[in-house]
């Protein structure tokens, strides 16, 4: 047998940055990253706005403009910045794609130049996809706007789309050439968008850091009124836990501890026709997994209470009727059904995590389809306590 063996090793490594008005005259953020690019002349920039960002901050389009007119020897603005739907329909919406490549092609962006993205998850992983794609990978610079972006999404190396109603079924795995975090956008944000992102940094807590867990209980209080402080605390330590390096990056294994209360999640954000924020599901899918977990034994009881509490005082809800709605492993329009999509997704054999205590994560490979029925019923009824008093 004749082969040839092809090995070899490639480093990645970026940052995310942490600042406040990026695009202010004397903030030098931006143009010293671009600058230190090693490039010689003048960068290609093409700017991609949510829709959601470009209402909210009417005078960010100009400031931009300013900023690039600032440095005419770095960068060069190929056009005004292209502004596309905020949320979940500019992933469900395949012809956003091809705009986008369209705008690529037109203004001669190549690997050398980049994309500029400001916006929420959902744009950042479309415009995100769009930049792995042209030319098989253009620098793409994520500039998360909500709270979930700036400590989970935007900081991974993950971009995607949805398609055939599947969460992420098409995408890819490309680290951006950096992110940066501006703290001011989050000022615009609504509440839910405000509190969705906090569902990700109980994650983290729940599966790695009891002490962070506690951080965030002491402080539901600042974070419910919105206390700026606090929530770049809580952004900073949720980035930071996401830290992939020495990880799997690229999904090679059949485990994902980050997708902690997932499986569940990612089916009833199209069980409701994305009404539910990615962040709202994923509260629902942490208490459906971790009430699971007390149920078989896992996880004492005032530990389940404790985090119970917590995302109900934050304001999340704890059930939504498409959790049982049709409760039905075999029909592909049930929640049960999203454990199966999530095997399908990773590869492999399912692999589920579970919580033994606050901090501490472990993995099953099996799961009890009455005792999560059971897990249900259970989230439904204190629910309703909720809403009576
Ligand atoms: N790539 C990953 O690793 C990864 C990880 C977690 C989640 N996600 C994805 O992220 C998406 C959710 O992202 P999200 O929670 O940021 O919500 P989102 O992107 O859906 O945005 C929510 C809303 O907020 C608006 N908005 C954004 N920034 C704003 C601002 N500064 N002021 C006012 N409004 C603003 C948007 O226009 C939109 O209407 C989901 O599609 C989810 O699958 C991806
Ligand atoms: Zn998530």
């Amino acid at each position: 047998m004749k082969f040839i063996k092809q090995d070899f090793i490639v480093p990645f490594s970026y940052y995310t940055y942490f600042t406040e008005g990026l695009f202010k005259p004397d903030n030098l953020l931006f143009k010293d990253l671009i600058e230190a690019d090693g490039e010689k002349g003048k960068r290609k920039l093409l700017v991609v706005i949510d829709s959601g960002v470009n209402d909210k901050h009417p005078q960010l389009q100009q400031e931009i403009f300013d900023y690039v007119q600032q440095f005419p020897h770095v960068f060069e603005l190929v056009t005004a910045p292209v502004v596309v739907p905020g949320g979940e329909p500019s992933k469900n919406d395949e012809s956003l794609v091809h705009y986008l490549l369209k705008e690529v092609e037109e203004y001669g962006i190549c690997r050398h130049s980049y994309m500029v993205v400001i916006g929420g998850g959902a744009v950042l992983d479309m415009a995100g996809y769009v930049a792995a794609i042209a030319h098989r990978g253009v620098r793409l610079i994520r500039i998360p706007t909500t709270v979930l972006s700036q400590n989970d999404s935007g900081v991974g190396v993950k971009n995607g789309i949805n398609a055939f109603e599947k969460k992420n079924f098409i995408g890819t795995f490309r680290p951006p050439y950096a992110v940066i975090n501006d703290m001011e956008f989050l000022t615009t944000l609504r509440m839910r968008d405000w509190r969705a992102g906090i569902a990700e940094a109980i994650k983290v807590a729940l599966i790695k850091d009891k002490k962070f867990f506690d951080l965030i209980r002491k402080n539901v209080t600042l974070l419910v009124n919105r206390d700026k402080e606090m929530m770049q605390k809580l952004i900073y330590r949720c980035a930071d836990l996401k830290h992939i390096a020495g990880g799997d990056p690229f999904e090679n294994g059949s485990s994902r501890p980050l997708d902690f209360g997932h499986w569940s999640a990612h089916k009833l954000e199209s069980l409701t026709a994305y009404k539910l924020r990615h962040g709202e599901a994923v509260a629902i899918g942490m208490a459906l997994d971790v009430t699971y977990s007390y149920l078989v034994g896992l996880l004492p009881e005032n530990e389940w209470e404790k985090i119970l509490d917590l995302i109900q005082n934050l304001g999340f809800k704890i059930y939504v009727p498409q959790l049982d709605e049709t409760f039905d492993a075999q029909s592909s329009n049930t929640v049960l059904s999203g454990l199966n999509e999530f095997r399908e997704h990773l590869g492999g054999e399912l692999t589920i995590m579970l919580i033994e205590s606050i901090g501490k994560g472990i993995e099953v490979n099996h799961i009890d389809i009455s005792v999560m029925k059971e897990a249900i019923d259970i989230l439904k009824e204190r629910e309703e306590v909720k809403l009576m008093v």
